[in-house]
C-alpha cells in the first residue's frame, strides 16, 4: 500500500509500523530504502529475506542526526567529525566503529557499522518519530532485489516487494544514486562508493586525502554496492563511445528491435522510428545522476533486450553515474 508522505497521520502509521517490528518503504534524497527497527533482529532478518541480500553484507542504520548516532557508533575521529558538520544531513554515509551491543545484526556482524542521517524531509520525520518512541535508527539498504537497480520512486519499491506492507511516497528521489560511503575506520578516509557528494567535498571538508579501498592493503569489508556486478537492469548493458555506438547502428541498419540508447548526442530521426528506443542522457552530472536508475527501468519496461550507453566524460562530478554505469554492465 502506498502512503503519502505529505500526511502527518500516515507518517505517524508508517513510524508505529517500524516500532513494532515491520518493514516500510522509505523516501530519501538519494534512493528509497527498505526500512526496520536497526536494534530488532527479527526485523532487520525480514529485509534480508525480503531482498535476497547475503546476511554477512551489512545494511546501513539511518539515524535522524548526529547526536543520535553516538547511540551506535563506538567513536568518532575528529574528521569524520567535520564530515558529519559539513553534509549531514545529506547523501553520505560514514562507516564508524560499532559499539558491540547495538545494531549487531544489521552490521552484518561487522565490528563497524555505516551511518546515515538522511535530508528527505520524510524520513526525516520518521526518524523523528521513531527516536520518541525509542528506535533510534532505522538499517535501510535500497528497496530492490538484491543486484538489481535502486528504485527513485514509491511506484518502483511496489514493483521490487509487492508483498511490502507500507510504501510511504515521497516523489521522486532528488540525487538517484546512492549515497557516497566513506569508510573512517582506518585513520583517514578511504572511498567505499562513490555519490552525489564528490571526493574532492569530501577533502575539503576534512582536510585530508581520500583514499581508494585498494590502495589500502588490509582485507576491504564487504559492500553489495562495491559488487563488480550490481544495479544490472535485465537487459544487457553495454557501454560505448559515442563513436563507437554509431558504427555499430550503421552496421546494424534497420535492425533495431528490443536495442535502447541512452546517449547525450541524438542518433539518426530514421533510427527512431525503426523501432531504436532512445533517451537522452542528460549533460550535467546530477541530472544524469537523477534520471539513471529510471532510465534502466524504463528500457526494461520496453523490453529492451540490450541497452548502449554513451560513456559520460571522464572528469570527478561524474564519478558516481561512472560507477554505476559500469558495474551495471559488468
Ligand atoms: O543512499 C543510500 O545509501 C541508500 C539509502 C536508502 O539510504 N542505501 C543504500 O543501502 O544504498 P545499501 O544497503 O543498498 O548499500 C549500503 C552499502 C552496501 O554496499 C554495504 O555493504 C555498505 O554500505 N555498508 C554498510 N555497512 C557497512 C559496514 N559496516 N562496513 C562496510 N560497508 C558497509
Ligand atoms: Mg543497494
Amino acid at each position: 500500500m502506498i502512503l503519502s508522505g505529505d500526511n502527518a497521520a500516515h507518517v505517524q502509521q508508517a513510524a508505529q509500523a517500524l516500532c513494532s517490528g515491520e518493514l516500510v518503504g522509505l523516501p530519501t534524497e538519494t534512493v528509497y530504502g527498505l526500512a526496520a527497527d536497526a536494534c530488532n533482529v527479527a526485523a532487520v532478518a525480514k529485509i534480508f529475506q525480503a531482498k535476497g541480500r547475503p546476511v554477512n553484507h551489512p545494511l546501513i542504520v539511518h539515524v535522524a542526526d548526529a547526536p543520535t548516532a553516538m547511540h551506535f557508533a563506538a567513536q568518532v575521529p575528529d574528521f569524520a567529525c567535520s564530515l558529519m558538520a559539513a553534509f549531514w544531513p545529506g547523501p553520505l554515509t560514514l562507516i564508524l566503529p560499532r559499539k558491540p551491543e547495538q545494531a549487531a545484526a544489521a552490521a552484518g556482524g561487522q565490528a563497524s557499522v555505516g551511518l546515515r542521517c538522511p535530508s528527505h524531509s520524510v524520513a526525516q520525520q520518521v526518524l523523528k518519530a521513531c527516536a520518541e518512541k525509542g528506535v533510534w535508527g532505522l538499517a535501510a539498504p535500497s528497496a530492490n532485489v538484491f543486484g538489481r537497480v535502486s528504485p527513485t520512486s514509491a511506484a518502483h519499491v511496489q514493483s521490487e516487494f509487492s508483498n511490502v506492507l507500507l510504501i510511504l511516497d515521497g516523489g521522486e528521489c532528488q540525487v538517484g544514486i546512492e549515497s557516497t560511503l566513506i569508510d573512517c575506520t582506518r585513520g583517514q578516509p578511504v572511498m567505499l562508493r562513490p555519490g552525489h557528494i564528490s571526493r574532492m567535498q569530501i577533502e575539503q571538508a576534512c582536510g585530508m586525502k581520500v583514499r581508494d579501498p585498494q590502495d589500502l592493503d588490509s582485507q576491504a569489508p564487504r559492500a553489495s554496492g562495491t559488487l563488480e556486478s550490481h544495479y544490472a537492469p535485465k537487459a544487457k548493458v553495454r557501454l560505448m563511445t559515442e563513436n563507437a555506438w554509431r558504427k555499430a547502428l550503421l552496421a546494424l541498419g534497420p535492425h533495431t528491435q528490443n536495442l535502447a540508447l541512452w546517449s547525450a548526442e541524438k542518433p539518426d530521426e530514421s533510427l527512431l522510428g525503426a523501432g531504436l528506443l532512445w533517451r537522452a542522457m542528460p549533460t550535467q552530472a546530477d541530472q544524469a545522476a537523477h534520471d539513471l536508475f529510471a532510465v534502466l527501468r524504463d528500457f526494461d519496461a520496453h523490453a529492451a533486450s540490450i541497452i548502449w550507453v554513451e560513456m559520460p566524460p571522464h572528469t570527478p562530478e561524474w564519478e558516481g553515474v561512472r560507477d554505476r554505469l559500469q558495474r551495471a554492465a559488468a
